[in-house]
């Protein structure tokens, strides 16, 4: 489905989503107000799809596809059934945006946002046609991680959308009601916040929060998630079991959770901490270290059917 899709934003989420979509044999018309973001995007784009075939992360029977960067935003949506959206996380600049796009594309064009913390009623509401636009929120790297999280009031319109996410690889998953931070970002947000408390109240260290992270539920969160890990910690009597042995102790657990907040103080713990665990390692080499880690564990899933 959708042959053609066009990109708006030519930052880090829309070179990624552009590589995707070339590495699937479709083709993409890009846009960007910034001449300098148009001018780099080709390469960047090729190179995620150039990565995206070396590690066979999305079938095709043709060619890798063709992008053109387009000067004016009419010109790429004009000719594109899928716009995914990526410009700066804003909610006025998006509004205007889409009412832009709007005047230049049918009203059956589907305008998906890659939006983190904005929600659906946020960007589309007073558009002429908003039952085709959708939330479509990717997890970075997006070529690299499957999710991409959607939301939108017209079930055919994510049908639709979730069809071609399918068709590159992604694992597309539904919201019923739109949420702030979708589902994903309000799980690792929920996450962080304890991890920040339990070093602002001197639990334990930065490295020592990431390591039990990283080496208990972390590494059990990439095969199972938390409901079903809780089924299997029922042991024979799965979840109804774990609810009524460990259920209290859950709740009793839940009721000492923090809510810290980000001072000076726990800032610069956070700093302090993070710059220990890094040790000397450059940003680049740590992301190429995630990266790594990432595509080894996408192989190990798929080799066990996940
Ligand atoms: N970075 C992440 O981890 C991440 C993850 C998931 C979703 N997102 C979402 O993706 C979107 C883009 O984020 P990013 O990290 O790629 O940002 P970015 O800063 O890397 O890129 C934004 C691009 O938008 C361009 N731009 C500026 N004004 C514009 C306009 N009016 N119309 C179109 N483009 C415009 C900028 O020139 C820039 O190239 C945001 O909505 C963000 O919430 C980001």
């Amino acid at each position: 489905v959708h042959s053609t899709v066009a990109v708006l934003g030519c930052g880090l989420i829309g070179a990624s989503w552009a590589g995707l979509f070339l590495a699937s044999g479709r083709h993409v018309r890009a846009w960007d107000p910034s001449p300098a973001a148009r001018a780099a995007f080709a390469p960047k784009a090729a190179s995620v799809a150039a990565e995206v075939e070396r590690l066979s992360l999305v079938g095709r029977s043709g060619a890798r596809g063709r992008l053109s960067v387009d000067a004016q935003v009419s010109e790429a949506v004009g000719e594109s059934s899928f716009i995914q959206e990526n410009a700066p996380e804003d909610a006025e600049l998006k509004r205007s945006l889409f009412a832009e796009v709007e005047a230049a594309t049918s009203a059956t064009t589907v305008i998906a946002s890659s939006t983190s913390s904005l929600v659906w009623s946020d960007l589309f509401k007073d558009l002429r046609h908003p039952g085709r636009c959708i939330t479509a929120h990717p997890f970075n790297p997006p070529h690299l991680v499957p999710l991409v999280e959607l939301y939108g009031p017209d079930a055919a319109v994510v049908d639709d959308a979730s069809a071609l996410y399918r068709e590159v690889s992604r694992v597309p998953v539904r919201l019923r009601k739109e949420a702030v931070g979708h589902i994903a970002n309000r799980l690792a947000s929920a996450m962080w916040r304890e991890a920040v408390h339990l070093v602002a109240e001197g639990i334990a260290d930065v490295e020592d929060v990431d390591r039990a992270a990283v080496n208990g539920p972390g590494l059990r969160w990439a095969v199972v998630g938390p409901h079903m890990a809780y089924h299997l910690g029922g042991g024979p009597g799965g979840i109804v079991h774990y609810l009524k042995h460990l259920g209290p102790s859950q709740e009793r657990r839940w009721a000492t959770l923090g809510r810290p907040s980000l001072t000076a103080g726990v800032c610069e713990q956070l700093r302090a901490g993070v710059e220990r665990e890094a040790a000397g390692r450059s940003i680049a080499e740590l992301e190429a270290l995630r990266d790594r880690g990432l595509v080894a564990l996408l192989r190990a899933r798929r080799e066990v059917g996940i």
